[in-house]
């Protein structure tokens, strides 16, 4: 089967702007492995949220392969891969794609399971093991619980996916009456709680009544930062760092999260060098 075969099932359409957290990931990944195998570590790969191997880009047409693919190519080579995605046909077309891979494993199930409850509890860290992982649902679908129980192993480095459009409009609109129920759940468990409501809304006495006022999505941000680092337990937090699209709205933030001051240094440097979309591509 060539690389870029897709293989029974539905591939998702991305933007440059998924592309450049694909490069992001994996720039990052190749340094991560160098540094783990010198220091004679045990390297996982985590990647919670992996897709089926390929996507199709929205502009062209044009097939690229996923972040998870690209990771299993870097050397040297991380001890064990995990990659889960909970739909049936992506996680089966990982599989194929990892045939003869014995250092690899794909689970078909919810992330938001699988990595507390089997999947970092692995990452022992008097074992000598380390992880790098990538949370990278395109909604609000990932559990607060997840990165605690990251954070907790002390060995567990991740690229988080903060999905600001869906959190812009669907938990934080203007009118906090128009807001939905089962967004506002979405919002607090991906949160942890409902704190975010008194983080994004406040009340102001206007002439007549009081007026409720949202803050900007950038402060909502850094209080989900402070959050990583005060309640979850991730010693550096990176700026959480707004991705662009060709009409410079913003799509998505990305943010860093370990325990390792180098770590955060380079990886904001890779970040930022791909917030923009290239002129060439
Ligand atoms: C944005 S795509 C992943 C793209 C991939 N990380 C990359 O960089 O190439 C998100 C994937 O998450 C999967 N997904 C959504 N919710 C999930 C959950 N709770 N557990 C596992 N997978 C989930 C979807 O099926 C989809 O394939």
């Amino acid at each position: 089967m060539s690389d870029l075969e897709i293989d029974d099932f539905e591939p998702d359409e991305i933007g440059d702007w998924t592309e450049r957290k694909i490069r992001i990931v994996s720039k990052y990944a190749k340094p991560y492995a160098q540094i783990i195998s010198s220091h004679n570590l045990h390297g996982y790969y985590i990647d919670g949220f992996s897709g089926g191997g390929v996507h199709i880009k929205k502009d062209t047409g044009e097939r690229v392969l996923s972040t998870a693919r690209r990771i299993l190519q870097i050397e040297p080579k991380f001890e064990r891969y995990v990659f889960i995605d909970f739909d049936q046909q992506k996680s089966d077309a990982m599989r194929r794609a990892c045939n003869g891979r014995s250092d690899a494993q794909v689970i078909c199930g919810d992330a938001n399971e699988v990595l507390p409850k089997t999947v970092f509890p692995q990452i022992r860290f008097d074992e000598y093991k380390r992880a790098l992982c990538f949370l990278d649902p395109y909604k609000m679908l990932l559990d607060w619980q997840v990165l605690c129980a990251a954070a907790a192993t002390k060995a567990i480095e991740a690229f988080i996916h903060f999905p600001t459009q869906d959190v812009n409009r669907n938990a934080l609109r203007h009118e906090r009456s128009k807001v939905r129920e089962e967004d506002r759940s979405r919002m607090t468990r991906m949160w942890g709680d409902d704190s975010w409501e008194a983080a994004a809304y406040s009340s102001q006495q206007g002439l007549f009544e009081k007026m409720e006022e949202r803050a900007p999505i950038s402060s909502v941000i850094e209080a989900f930062r402070n959050r990583l680092k005060k309640v979850a337990g991730f010693k550096y937090v990176s700026e959480a760092l707004p991705m662009f699209n060709r009409k410079n709205g913003i799509v998505y933030h990305l943010i860093f999260v370990t325990q390792n001051a180098t770590a955060v240094r380079i990886a904001t440097e890779i970040m930022e060098a791909e917030q923009r979309p290239h002129s060439d591509g």
